[in-house]
């Protein structure tokens, strides 16, 4: 299936300047274009994640683009590590306005196969480094966010963005391990916006639907037959009719940060062209275009529609 085109970006360049953001699994994957569209738009990033030499390779193409991004090895799961991380881009930049959680970990497995040890890894890298992550970063995030609440708050101020799932809105298969560790994301995602709102620290989630050429996407529909299983999905269960793209996260992230999202934290935004709402197959194509002009013929016999 071709790659959609991404358009040129509607935010201007220097939305974010002069803004310090840091993404956790930003060496590769959504991870990897959130770190690049936060850069392209003026804020200065560094990146965490357990493999050093997938960061070096990260810092080294963003750089190729014009992008200067660090990296601090780390495993989300130990808090020191989370801590070392928050204070090498405090120690960098000076400050730190800006979290990404998106260190994720994931693989298909059905209930009765996974490990207590599988369950626990997932939900330890998800949830538990979600958690790490934000309470590593609440000093430098307090102090970025300043002045922003209350009735004469002023300025951006700082922002938490979990990268969430939409697996457990209803129930996904061979996914109960992921679907917890995201149900229990998006809970702490509410919990810190009703929380650190008074500190100008504003919490959101992304939540992503399918995205095109992602482990997840190759994880999910493993096999010979992946190519496959991907077009049926596109066909049954998207109701915009195409997979999304690392882009449409990353420019989600983007809108959180800027200032037309002053007034948004505790939410989690789903960003998947409806597909949770299909967990049913759609209503074949045909069927709806027939109902949909018996409506509009009702609709002109009793002098409701236009024209
Ligand atoms: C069943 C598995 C398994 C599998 C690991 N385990 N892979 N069980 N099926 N495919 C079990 C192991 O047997 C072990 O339990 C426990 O999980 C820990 O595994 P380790 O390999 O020792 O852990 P670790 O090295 O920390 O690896 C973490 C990981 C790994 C999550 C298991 O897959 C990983 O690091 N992946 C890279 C990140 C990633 O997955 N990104 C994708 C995110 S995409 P026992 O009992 O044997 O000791 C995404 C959306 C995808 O999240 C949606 C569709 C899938």
């Amino acid at each position: 299936m071709a790659s959609r085109e991404a358009p040129p970006s509607p935010f201007k360049p220097d939305v974010l300047s002069g803004r310090v953001a840091l993404v956790t699994g930003g060496g590769s994957g959504i991870g990897l274009e959130i770190v690049r569209q936060l850069g392209l738009h003026g804020a200065h990033v560094v990146i965490s994640g357990r493999r050093e030499a997938v960061l070096a390779e990260a810092v080294a193409a963003l750089g190729a683009e014009g992008i200067t991004a660090h990296y601090v090895q780390g495993d989300v799961r130990r808090y020191e590590d989370c801590e070392r991380t928050v204070e090498g881009a405090v120690a960098r930049f000076g400050r730190l306005d800006i979290l990404v959680n998106c260190a994720a970990g994931n693989f298909l497995s059905p209930a009765e196969q996974l490990s207590s040890n599988g369950f626990r890894t997932v939900l330890e890298i998800d949830t538990l480094g979600t958690f790490n992550m934000c309470r590593a970063a609440f000093a430098p995030l307090k102090a970025a966010g300043a002045g922003a609440a209350g009735p004469a708050g002023t300025g951006p101020g700082a922002l938490i963005i979990n990268i969430s799932m939409t697996l457990h809105y209803g129930a996904t298969w061979w996914q109960a391990h992921a679907s917890a560790a995201k149900a229990a994301v998006d809970s702490l995602t509410r919990s810190l916006g009703l929380e650190w709102g008074l500190y100008g620290i504003r919490t959101a989630g992304v939540a992503p639907g399918p995205i095109e050429g992602t482990a997840g996407m190759t994880k999910l529909a493993p096999g010979s037959d992946a190519a496959a299983a991907v077009t049926e999905m596109v066909n049954t269960s998207i109701p915009l009719g195409h997979m999304g793209r690392r882009w449409d996260i990353a420019q989600a992230c983007v809108f959180l940060a800027s200032p037309a999202a002053a007034f948004v934290t505790g939410h989690t935004l789903v960003v998947d062209g409806a597909e949770w709402l299909c967990k049913q197959p759609l209503v074949p194509r045909a069927m709806v275009t027939r109902v949909s002009r018996g409506v509009e013929a009702k609709s002109r016999a009793v002098g409701l529609a236009g024209g």
